[in-house]
């Protein structure tokens, strides 16, 4: 069991970390999944690549989300050795052989994704023509709403996808569909424009569909990244799905990544030196800020001086991280109080999706071991009344 501390400040004072700390907020994890829960018509499958720590999918998983959608062999070997009874979704469209092999034979996976007949023929062959597939076709859906883009990537165009509905038709024990509609997506008309889409293309294959995975993109927020509230999401959704999907047999899927953890974990920092509005921070774009480099993501932040006060007026600062490398920049800005110094410590919020899971050894900078556990709400919610005022107000001119 994690070391657990009431705030985020006790626990810089007892343990003064040397290298970037991680903490767990048990609770925001809570809020999330229950959230889901309660508002999700249907399967959640949890996106197993935005946080892979045993520590959240055991946690997930006593809280009653019990289905992953994972993307490699190693994610599949993670989430078995800690729960072995938990449902798989190999949702990558591009797998190698010898990792679907392993995930039908020795892993029992039966849910596989595929966007071209060559993976389709790929997973027949691997599985030696199994006939108890769970087979979902992926579609290319325009990720314009989000701050992710993903569908240049993945996903078959819309004008061929009928014909590998309709041809998977003929493998498939049980036929799905499924999308992303983009990471951080910042509106809920996206899963409507998805899901009208999905359904013009099953309409056109002319063969029954069992399920509709309506895929992950769901937003947290972020300074300046203020989405609507998450609700009008899954309103979405239920709506769409009661006017398209109501009088057939379909199942309703989703994969929620960001949304369910994206608060519940943050990283406490040390600042090194300071270089005028520059910190020189102990953790960077190799550790687990990666987002707060070329993508430019702001993150929220507060001062942690557990000796003493601070001043109570703000300055927009950039970081540099520790290797030395020039793009572990971090432009923000990052606002802070004016006399921040060498040795104080920040909460950096926000980073339970893609933070530490992003992290590279580069340069021997790594983070401390272990993850201690804060009741403390995160520094900002989407959930409940969590959104917390920053410790101070005033902005210095
Ligand atoms: C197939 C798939 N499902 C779900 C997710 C989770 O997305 P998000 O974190 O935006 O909810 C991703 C993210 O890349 C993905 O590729």
């Amino acid at each position: 069991m994690e070391q657990r501390y009431s705030s985020v400040r006790s626990l810089v004072a007892d343990l003064r970390p040397e290298k970037p700390l991680h903490v767990f907020r048990p609770n925001a994890i809570e809020e999330a999944a229950y959230f889901f829960m309660n508002n999700f018509k249907g399967r959640i499958c949890y996106a197993v690549k935005t946080n892979p720590d045993p520590m959240v999918l055991k946690h997930l998983w006593s809280l009653g989300i019990t289905s992953f959608d994972v993307a490699s062999m190693q994610e599949i070997e993670t989430v078995k050795s800690h729960l072995p009874d938990a449902q798989l979704y190999f949702m990558h469209t591009v797998k190698s052989r010898a990792a679907i092999r392993k995930a039908y034979f020795e892993f029992g996976v039966r849910s596989f994704s595929l966007d071209t007949e060559e993976e389709l023929y790929k997973i027949l062959a691997e599985t030696e023509n199994a006939t108890d597939l769970q087979l979902f076709v992926r579609l290319a859906i325009p990720n314009t709403y989000a701050e992710m883009n993903l569908a240049d990537k993945f996903g078959i165009n819309l004008s061929e996808a009928a014909e590998l509905l309709e041809l998977t038709r003929g493998y498939a024990q049980k036929l799905g569909v499924c999308f992303h509609v983009g990471s951080q997506c910042m509106h809920s008309d996206a899963y409507r424009i998805a899901m009208r889409m999905a359904k013009q293309v099953i309409d056109a294959a002319g063969v029954p569909v069992d399920m509709l995975d309506v895929g992950g993109g769901y937003p947290s927020i972020y300074p300046g990244m203020n989405p609507p509230p998450i609700h009008t999401y899954l309103d979405a959704i239920e709506e769409e799905f009661e006017a398209l999907f109501s009088d057939d047999q379909v199942e309703l899927i989703c994969e929620p990544g960001r949304a369910l953890v994206a608060e519940s974990g943050a990283v406490i920092v040390r600042v090194e030196l300071r270089k005028g509005q520059n910190l020189y921070i102990n953790d960077g774009t190799y550790g687990s800020l990666f987002d707060a480099g070329g993508p430019k993501w702001i993150f929220p932040v507060r001062l942690i001086r557990p000796d003493g006060p601070h001043s109570a007026s703000l300055l927009p600062f950039s970081f540099f991280g520790p290797t030395c490398d020039t793009l572990d920049f971090m432009k923000g800005p990052f606002y802070l109080p004016e006399d921040i110094s060498e040795g104080d410590y920040i909460e950096v919020g926000q980073l339970g999706a893609y933070g530490r899971t992003m992290g590279t050894a580069f340069n021997g900078f790594t983070p401390e071991d272990g993850t201690p556990w804060v009741d403390e709400p995160p520094l900002m919610s989407l959930y409940g009344e969590h959104v917390e005022a920053p410790e101070v107000l005033e902005i210095a001119a």
